[in-house]
């Protein structure tokens, strides 16, 4: 048996007719950039998140770049986040720029520590971005109250968490901004790349929308330097139709979650922590496991997919390396990239593929 780590072509064969009708509706109408299908999705976007604005950009990467131009972070500027994350989290600080300041994650949840924040915050210091790493929020009250004490923006990095809840309040509502990306392999995917930015700061919204087209007020004429980052109508179209079934899709995740959990329960394998206050939509299901690297090879082999989020923690990139961070500095981050690996949870896995998943993994570790 063959088990990818994600089949999208099972998802669209779901909503087929309904894509294939939205797209061509886009197609027929000839108005790819802007138009009714994005501004729609916006209000979708905002709805589903609980704020008041959302704005469509060119992908995650942008959302994080633009929401970083807007609260005026450039040269010299601090932003403190994790380096357990995707490398765009850290790389839009600097392009602009700043310095990005780690701050080791919780050995648990693999999200940021917010413990530690306090002792790295500096009076260069511009804004904080936690990281809701594979759909599950970050601890954000601490952050949150923390920000507004030093007077300092949170910006969410929610790309991997649409829908995800910390407490009452849903990702990328918590914060001053939140950040989304649609890259096809997230949980709400479009069919190439993608990106929102949620707020409730009306002048933020009014500033991004600028800033996405160049940094334009009226037409043609320049309030600032921007970059040219829409979403585009038919990702538009394309996502208004998948957020139909995003939260049956995320139930999905979750549902295969607690299969693992209980398959993998008194073995030596380590599942996700779930917070109590939390729901996780699942972006990914990583476990901790002895014999990380021997494990890989040998699903491989099995041709079960899987996958290593992140094999080099972002303190210890060469990108990086003037910033002065060496091995052993992020200890918790460090020995997550060494001892966690992902596998297949999306939605559409059928009963025996998880239960192929489940006992390859655990027949290996008892070998
Ligand atoms: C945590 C995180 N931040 C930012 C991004 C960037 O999003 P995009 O690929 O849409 O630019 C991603 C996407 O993989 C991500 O996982």
């Amino acid at each position: 048996m063959r088990v990818p780590l994600l089949d999208l072509k099972r998802q669209y064969e779901s909503i087929r007719s309904d894509i294939d009708a939205a797209i061509r509706e886009v197609v027929e109408s000839q108005r790819f950039i802007k138009g009714p299908r994005v501004s729609e999705f916006e209000e979708q976007i905002a709805g589903y998140c609980g704020t008041k604005r959302a704005v469509g950009v060119a992908s995650g990467t942008d959302a994080l770049l633009l929401s970083l131009m807007a609260y005026g972070v450039g040269p010299g500027d601090e932003v403190v986040t994790t380096p357990y994350t995707f490398f765009a989290t850290a790389g839009s600080i600097s392009r602009l720029g700043a310095v990005p300041v780690f701050v080791d994650i919780e050995a648990r949840t693999y999200n940021i520590d917010p413990a530690k924040i306090d002792a790295v915050l500096t009076d260069k210091t511009k804004a904080i971005i936690p990281v809701h790493l594979y759909g599950q929020c970050a601890d954000m009250d601490p952050i949150v109250a923390l920000a507004k004490d030093r007077g300092v923006a949170v910006i969410e990095d929610a790309a991997q968490a649409i829908g995800a809840e910390y407490k009452t309040r849903r990702a990328g509502s918590i914060g001053d901004v939140g950040c989304f990306s649609f890259f096809p392999s997230k949980n709400l995917g479009g069919y190439g790349d993608g990106g929102m930015v949620t707020t409730d700061d009306l002048a933020i919204a009014d500033r991004l929308v600028s800033l996405r087209e160049h940094g334009q007020g009226d037409k043609y004429f320049y309030t600032a330097v921007g970059a040219n980052s829409r979403l585009d109508a038919l990702q538009a179209a394309i996502l208004s139709v998948k957020l139909r079934r995003l939260d049956e899709w995320s139930d999905g995740r979750s549902a295969n979650a607690d299969y693992y959990n209980a398959r993998f329960a008194g073995t030596s394998v380590v599942t996700p922590h779930r917070e109590e206050w939390s729901r996780h939509i699942y972006n990914q299901y990583m476990i901790r496991v002895p014999r990380r690297d021997e494990l890989l090879a040998h699903l491989r082999e099995r041709e079960i997919g899987c996958a290593l989020y992140y094999p080099l923690p972002l303190h210890l990139q060469e990108c990086f390396s003037s910033l002065g961070y060496g091995e052993g500095d992020l200890p918790e981050s460090e020995s997550a990239a060494r001892e966690t690996i992902s596998i297949p949870i999306f939605s559409f896995l059928t009963d025996e593929e998880k239960d192929y998943v489940a006992t390859t993994i655990i027949d290996f570790l008892s070998s």
